[in-house]
């Protein structure tokens, strides 16, 4: 993991937020290659889950919302708390759960009054050695005022969720949709954990990819089943092996009391083991009903025959930064290329931020760079993401491309010009990144190899 943060830092994907300022716990900046990289991930989400599908429609709601959202949807409440304890000397705030979990012990879903109890039993300190207050909830919701009297209360949203409820009756009027039906949406989420930690893992400011996808309360069964197999066909879209993915049921004593049944897809993190990478639940009628009770607005589908009801929910939940995280962990990869370590990564080609780099294979020959000058304009009126690279020798750049992904690197050498060999006329050096393999291809024909 440390490996895969520092390349991140070094090559331009991940950079600290507000970092000449010292930094702002959690947050984290995208660098050039990381908002490509970031950018696919989003783009190939939208594709699969909402542009291939006829059952889906998407969303794009404010991150400023009503406050009385979040009163409906529970999230001032209890339930969008973790258990807080302090340092009695220093002050210093900790997730108690997570202190717990340090020393083996399951803490999720425990009273304040059970994790009391526990740190005393346990004699469990702070760790700088001094005692620890007593747990209280601590709201994760980022609060602001709205307007010029800044008399109106609201929040940061802490999902993208909640988006998605108070425009289902929009969405229903305004596009007709039968069930069942999704509506996606992504957007950044807020909170203020705790404790942000583990580089992408835990921030205070992230992205979310949601579904809410509304069904006919007797088959939710079924279409868990399909949702399911459809995130398990992402998770191997996005390049993740089956043995780094894992599906953890939540027991039933742990779901939330509106869920029914809810799976974690989990990630093997290097150094961390089995996390969290997306949620997957099936909400019940919860939330379109509190909406329901607490706007005033029926949440209702009226069927063709004039029956009415409010549809169940099952909610795929993403995070970006974790499948961005992820991806970076399966794609790290180090061997040995002419008698050198050599540092890889091995991205999909629809993941990665550069699809080829175009070099001339000398910088000092005109000939050659106007030549290559050509192929690169025509590759990236065809790509998009095409790398210009001539810095160095051509061995440093393949090395410079192969650590940040790059599937191919084309030269433009003097056999393209016909110099030495007239069959090889118009042609260049293509070269795989993850072999090492070199194939002459003509120009015309470039674009169609890539492909
Ligand atoms: N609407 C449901 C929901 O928000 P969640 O399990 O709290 O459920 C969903 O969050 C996903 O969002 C998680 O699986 C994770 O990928 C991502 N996520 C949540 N909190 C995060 C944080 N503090 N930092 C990074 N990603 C986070």
């Amino acid at each position: 993991m440390e490996k895969i943060t520092s390349l991140c830092k070094r090559r331009g994907f991940v950079f600290q937020g507000s970092e000449i300022y010292g930094g702002l716990a959690g947050t984290w900046d995208m660098g050039p290659l990381g908002v490509a990289l970031n950018n696919n991930i989003k783009r190939e989400w939208w594709k699969m889950f909402v542009d291939d599908r006829e059952d889906m429609y998407g969303l794009d709601s404010a991150i400023l919302m009503n406050e009385k959202v979040w009163e409906a949807s529970g999230h001032t409440g209890a339930g969008f708390s973790d258990p807080l304890v302090e340092d009695t000397k220093t002050g210093e705030r900790f997730r108690a759960d997570h202190l717990l979990k340090d020393e083996g012990i399951e803490a999720d879903g425990l009273t304040l009054e059970e994790i009391d109890a526990l740190i005393i039993k346990k004699g469990l300190l702070s760790p700088k050695g001094n005692p620890l207050s007593k747990a209280r909830q601590f709201n994760l919701m980022f609060s602001t005022s709205v307007g010029a009297q800044e008399n109106i209360k609201s929040y940061l949203r802490p999902e993208t969720a909640q988006g998605i409820f108070v425009n289902f009756k929009n969405v229903l009027d305004s596009m007709s949709p039968k069930l069942p039906f999704g509506i996606a949406q992504i957007g950044k989420a807020f909170r203020n954990e705790i404790a942000p930690r583990e580089f992408l893992f835990r921030v205070r400011e992230f992205e979310q990819m949601e579904i809410e996808y509304f069904i006919k309360e007797e088959n939710w069964e079924e279409q868990f089943e399909l949702l399911r197999q459809a995130i398990v066909k992402w998770n191997q879209h996005i390049g993740l092996s089956d043995k780094n993915v894992r599906e953890f049921e939540v027991p039933e004593n742990d779901l939330a009391h509106y869920s029914k049944r809810t799976i974690d897809f989990e990630y093997n993190y290097p150094g961390k083991g089995f996390d969290e990478l997306a949620g997957f639940a099936y909400r019940t009628d919860h939330d379109l009903k509190n909406h329901q009770e607490h706007s005033g607005t029926k949440m209702e589908y009226i069927e063709p025959d004039g029956s009415r009801f409010v549809p169940h929910v099952l909610e795929p939940s993403f995070g970006v930064g974790r499948a961005f995280t992820a991806i970076l962990c399966e794609a790290y990869t180090e061997d040995e290329m002419n008698g050198e370590v050599r540092t890889y990564l091995k991205l999909p080609k629809h993941l990665a931020p550069y699809r080829v780099a175009v070099s001339p294979l000398l910088k000092n020959k005109p000939e050659l760079v106007e030549r290559a000058r050509e192929v690169f304009t025509i590759l990236k009126k065809d790509f998009g993401n095409v790398a210009w690279d001539d810095n160095g020798n051509v061995g440093k750049r393949y090395r410079r491309q192969d650590e940040i992904g790059t599937p191919h690197c084309i030269v433009i050498d003097f056999e393209t010009l016909g110099e030495e060999d007239a069959s090889l006329k118009d042609t260049v050096t293509v070269r795989d990144r993850d072999t090492g393999e070199q194939t002459r291809v003509k120009i015309e024909e470039l674009a169609d190899f890539l492909r």
